[in-house]
This record gives C-alpha cells, structure tokens and sequence, in this order.
C-alpha cells in the first residue's frame, strides 16, 4: 500500500531534548494524572488533530485495564497506567500515525509524565469505543500513560533486556557515509537513530540524494514499520530544524520510504 507523507505540522524544538530522556515503560503506579497536565496534553493532542491529516491522537483521561492485553510475541501486559492516548486514522495512515503520535509521547515525557507506544498488546476495539472511531478509522496504536513505578523493577529490566531496548544500532549501519553529510543530515540521521521502534527492530536505512536525505526500508523490516518510519520521520525533522534546516517529506518512489527535501534546495 503507498503511504503517503505525514501532514506537516509546527513541531516543538523542545521535544529534541524529550527524546534523549524517553523510555518505554510498562508498569505505572496507578494513580490520576494531575488535572491540568492532561490538561496541557490535550491541547496538544487536539493542536496536532488538524481535522485535514489522516492521523489524530485522542486523550483517554481513565483507561480501563481490559484495554491493556499481554502477552503477545516477546510483549507482557502494560500495568496500571491509568490515562493513554489513542492514535487513530484510516488504513493508509500510518506514517501520519507514528509522526503525531510521537509528538504527543516527547510532549507527555516534557510534562514529566512515563509513556509505550503499544501496536500489539492492546485491545483495539476496546480502544475504538473510547476513541469514538469516525467512518473508515481504527485504533493504531496506543501510548499508555502515568508514572511509571520503580523502572528498575524486576520485570522491565526482564522485558527490557530481551528487547535490547537501549540499544540502537550504530549510525554506520544505518547511515554509511555519514561522516561526509552536510552538518543538518548528520543531526537528522542521529536524531533517527534514536527513534523508538516495535520490538526494538529499527528497520530504517538513510542516505543523501544530492540535497535530499532519503530513508529506505532495512533489509528485513517487522510489523510496525509503518508506523516506525513516521516516528522516525518526526525525529529526523526535529535532527534537522535544530541544524537550522527546514523541509518537507515526499514518498513518490516505489524503492524509499521518504525523502526529506530542504527548502533551500528547490
Ligand atoms: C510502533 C511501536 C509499537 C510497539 N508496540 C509495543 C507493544 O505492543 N507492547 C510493548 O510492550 N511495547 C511496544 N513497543 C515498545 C518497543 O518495544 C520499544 O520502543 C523498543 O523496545 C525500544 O525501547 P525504548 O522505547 O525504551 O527506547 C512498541 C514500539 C513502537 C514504536
């Protein structure tokens, strides 16, 4: 299915420092979120919902355990997070899903708050109902969203090891060449790199085109790389705003992902 390019929207600066700090975590002490930081959430989520994008993120300020499922493939069950954010869109919305809905996790991990990207052990029409899915949409994915309990804890360090969490693979790997880039794609490309991915499989490659850096799929990709490629796209655009370089995503050809062309070079 060809994807199209998320919608573009004003990007905070801040989240650049949000992703050094951000951690998927997965058990929450279960307590309400203060009021007004769901509060400042929202605005943000509704903000990036522009009603003309095929992606949007819907607050759920009290999240039903049930929605919370485990365990499928490596994952355990999220536990007691007690709000999360529904990322919604049609079938083809995909990139659009991973760029809004990483924005919406950098601005949770701003406001102090701990957050999971869940593709896979969630109920997805559970979420639906709460979501209120227009015509043609689902349930993406969800973030859950609290504090996290004591993130040392026995069992995340367990799910954390086996996923090689941390771990990202080296920027030789997935930029050869880097060393010869204008100043902007080596921020881009490293912002990437830290890019949270579905079990950990960063399925992205990069590589400049004249002007342009272009992701392509890695050799083997998993499930949610549609998904990944947009988190990824976000990353890389706020890599390349701080270097001072603004720009749009194009997906016209069938061999890239994206190309991010600035707006310098046309
Ligand atoms: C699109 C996507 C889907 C994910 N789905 C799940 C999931 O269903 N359950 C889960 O526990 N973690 C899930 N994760 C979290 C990843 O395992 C995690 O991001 C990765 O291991 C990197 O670790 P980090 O987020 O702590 O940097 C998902 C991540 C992404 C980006």
């Amino acid at each position: 299915m060809h994807l199209n390019p998320p919608v573009s929207r004003t990007l905070d600066p801040a989240w650049l420092e949000a992703m050094q700090s951000r951690i998927s975590s997965r058990r929450y002490n279960g307590e309400a979120i203060d009021g007004a930081l769901l509060d400042r959430l929202d605005q943000t989520c509704q903000r990036l919902s522009d009603t003309e994008a095929p992606a949007r993120a819907v607050l759920v300020r009290q999240a039903p355990p049930e929605v919370f499922t485990g365990l499928v493939g490596s994952y355990g069950r999220v536990e007691d997070s007690p709000s999360l954010v529904a990322f919604v869109g049609t079938d083809d919305a995909a990139h659009d899903i991973g760029y809004v809905g990483e924005a919406v996790i950098l601005e949770a991990t701003m406001l102090g708050l701990d957050t999971c990207w869940i593709a896979a052990s969630f109920d997805p029409e559970r979420a639906g109902r709460l979501a209120e899915l227009g015509e043609g949409e689902r349930v993406h994915a969800i973030t859950a969203l609290g504090h996290a309990t004591d993130k040392t804890g026995i069992s995340e360090k367990l799910m954390r090891a086996s996923l090689s969490a941390r771990k990202r693979l080296p920027m030789d790997t997935i930029a050869p060449g880097h060393g010869d880039w204008p100043a902007w794609a080596r921020e881009a490309a490293a912002a990437l790199r830290l890019a949270p991915s579905g079990a950990n499989k960063q399925p992205w490659r990069l590589h400049m085109d004249g002007d342009a850096l272009v992701i392509t799929e890695a050799p083997k990709v998993y499930w949610t790389a549609p998904i990944d490629f947009g988190i990824a796209m976000l990353h890389a655009e706020l890599g390349a705003e701080h270097a001072g370089v603004s720009g749009r995503w194009t997906t016209d050809r069938n061999d890239e992902v994206a190309r991010f062309v600035p707006h310098t070079a046309s």
